[in-house]
């Protein structure tokens, strides 16, 4: 039995140790905004916070969590109305979107730390995060506009 907080809500798991999170968030929690993409670190799709840090979650094996923080992209703000998910909506950001919550999830671990980025910081923060559908324009506008909002407040 492996316990762990998601979403700041206890969870506990008996799937075998070294099950990837990103299995336990989405077939036994029902966590299906984090996506499976790659299953080797190599996309961000399923890109989730580990005790406040931006984590590829399908490269984690559970027995790394136990006792540990997960935040998903359920749980990045209660009325889904953090800057980033405002400044997406408002700047009409995805595609096809299956790679979103994990762009999401990745640029608000960069606003967690720096709250003024330059747009060569949010290159560089993002540059894991894959996009086919090519809205890399959009996504780093996006993140600028996401730390405006936050640093206005509103
Ligand atoms: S699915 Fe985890 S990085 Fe691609
Ligand atoms: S919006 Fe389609 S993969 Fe990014």
């Amino acid at each position: 039995m492996i316990e762990f907080t998601v979403n700041g809500e206890s969870v506990s798991t008996e799937a075998e140790p070294d099950t990837p999170l990103l299995w336990v968030l989405r077939d036994e929690l029902g966590l299906k905004g984090t996506k499976y993409g790659c299953g080797i670190a190599q996309c961000g799709a399923c890109t989730v916070h580990l005790d406040g840090m931006a984590t590829r979650s399908c490269v984690v094996p559970l027995s790394s969590v136990s006792g540990r923080s997960v935040t998903t992209i359920e749980g990045l703000d209660g009325d889904g109305r953090h800057p980033l998910q405002r400044a997406w909506i408002e700047m009409q950001v995805p595609q096809c979107g299956y790679c979103q919550n994990g762009q999401i999830m990745q640029a608000a671990d960069l606003l967690a730390n720096n709250a003024e980025p330059t747009d060569d910081e949010v290159v560089t923060h993002m540059n894991g995060n894959v996009c086919r559908c090519m809205a890399y324009t959009r996504i780093r506008k996006a993140v600028l506009r996401g730390a405006e909002i936050a640093r206005e407040g509103k």
